[in-house]
């Protein structure tokens, strides 16, 4: 069978079974449902599936960064053959921290993980902005530790007066610059203020896992290196396009690092280490995808908006919009148009998060949405894909699911 009609036949079989289980199915209603659900299967065969829910660039690695993992990869029968070693020496140089102050990880969620379990415990808790990047959230509880989650200004910014004050016993404050979802950006000034007034004995971590698309976003780097107990954390997930290679790190004092990595770690692959330099090596590469990002989501922005749905300020690969009724439901009828766009946080159920893709995807979203907002489902079926109540989310984060 070729690709194309195994696909097609794949989505008949599961149209079928969707439409049947959608209704629960019983002789006479449900056989003919299921036809007429099966009759839509050209047309969702023909339909190219658009991931815009996971803040990632489905244009993916640099072609350097490609090169790199093909020159590579043959010599995989050994641990390493100094590619640890000129990653780390490489990001050094650009970014003009000590070696002894970065530690490498498969991705950033790690080091965020392992900052949580280590400066956060029963007698200390975390304090985030609401919305921002659940990880945090979900790990918090699971050491026994209070989640403190202060409102962000009407800006979107973090509002660190809040957060410095929320918690005399605060072990951890999150910052997350730009945020996820909203895309917003915290100052400079107030980056400083959350690094000078925290409570005593706690540590500031700066999640830059946006800050390449940023054009605005000042980076806390040189405060991780002069202040003991700022942590900036960044990853190759997002503008590099490389999630699926798993590289991020941690900035941090050597002492500090040393704490986090007593609870673990992980190592990175060969392959990827080299992407990850050939990326950083790449010149042209930040400034491009930042250029193309920012023109994407100035466009949808304001197609948006000119139609009455606000969005929040970003400067990131992902915004906020307000469509003015839950956001799962959303989501929902834009995956049978096969547009995958991003969840709503708890409290923010009517704002779902979106993220910005290439040129064609972001034409496709356009096209879904306005089908969407006009009440007309596409052809495919709705995921099955389990899900927690946003109410019991918020109330239980540490049983949130795994979210980008
Ligand atoms: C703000 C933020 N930090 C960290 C991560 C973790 O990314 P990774 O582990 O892929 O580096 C994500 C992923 O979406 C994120 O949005």
């Amino acid at each position: 069978m070729s690709t194309d009609s195994s696909r097609r036949a794949f989505l008949r079989q599961s149209l079928y079974v969707a439409g049947a289980a959608g209704l629960g199915i019983h002789a006479g209603v449900g056989p003919a449902y299921a036809q007429a659900m099966a009759a839509n299967a050209d047309a969702a065969a023909d339909l190219q599936i658009v991931n815009i829910g996971a803040n990632t660039l489905s244009i993916g690695p640099s072609r350097p960064a490609l090169e790199a993992i093909a020159r590579t990869a043959p010599l995989s029968g050994d641990y390493g053959r100094g590619q640890s070693r000129e990653f780390l020496e490489t990001l050094s140089a650009q970014l003009e921290v000590p070696a002894d102050h970065i530690a490498v990880y498969p991705g950033s969620g790690t080091p965020l993980g392992l900052a949580v379990t280590t400066f956060t415990s029963p007698q200390r808790s975390l304090v985030t902005a609401d919305p921002t990047y659940e990880q945090a959230w979900r790990t918090a509880p699971r050491v026994g530790a209070k989640v403190v989650r202060t409102p962000q200004r009407r800006d979107y910014s973090h509002d660190v007066e809040a957060m410095c004050a929320a918690d005399p016993k605060a072990g951890l404050l999150y910052i997350c610059n730009p945020n996820n979802p909203t895309g917003a950006i915290t100052s400079r000034a107030d980056i400083e203020y959350a690094a000078n007034h925290r409570p005593p004995g706690s540590v500031l971590v700066v999640d830059e896992a946006y800050i390449h698309f940023s054009d605005n976003a000042v980076s806390a780097l040189d405060l991780a290196v002069e202040a003991d107990d700022v942590i900036v954390l960044r990853t190759f997930s997002k503008l590099y396009g490389m999630a699926g290679l798993r590289l991020g790190y941690a900035v941090a004092s050597p002492a500090n690092l040393e704490r986090m990595n007593a609870h673990g770690g992980g190592s990175v692959a060969m392959t990827t280490l080299a992407a990850g330099t050939a990326s950083l090596l790449d010149p042209g590469l930040v400034p491009a995808r930042r250029a193309a990002t920012t023109r994407m989501r100035n466009e949808t922005v304001a197609w948006l908006q000119a139609q009455g749905y606000p969005c929040s300020t970003s400067e990131a690969n992902c915004f906020l919009v307000d469509i003015g009724r839950p956001g799962r439901e959303f989501q929902d009828a834009m995956a049978t148009h096969g547009v995958m766009v991003g969840r709503s946080w708890p409290g923010h159920e009517t704002r779902p998060r979106i993220s910005v893709g290439t040129e064609a995807e972001m034409q496709r979203f356009r096209e879904a949405f306005t089908a969407v907002a006009a009440g007309q489902r596409g052809p495919l079926p709705v995921p099955q894909r389990p899900r927690m109540a946003l109410r019991e989310a918020a109330a239980d984060p540490a049983r949130m699911p795994f979210a980008c």
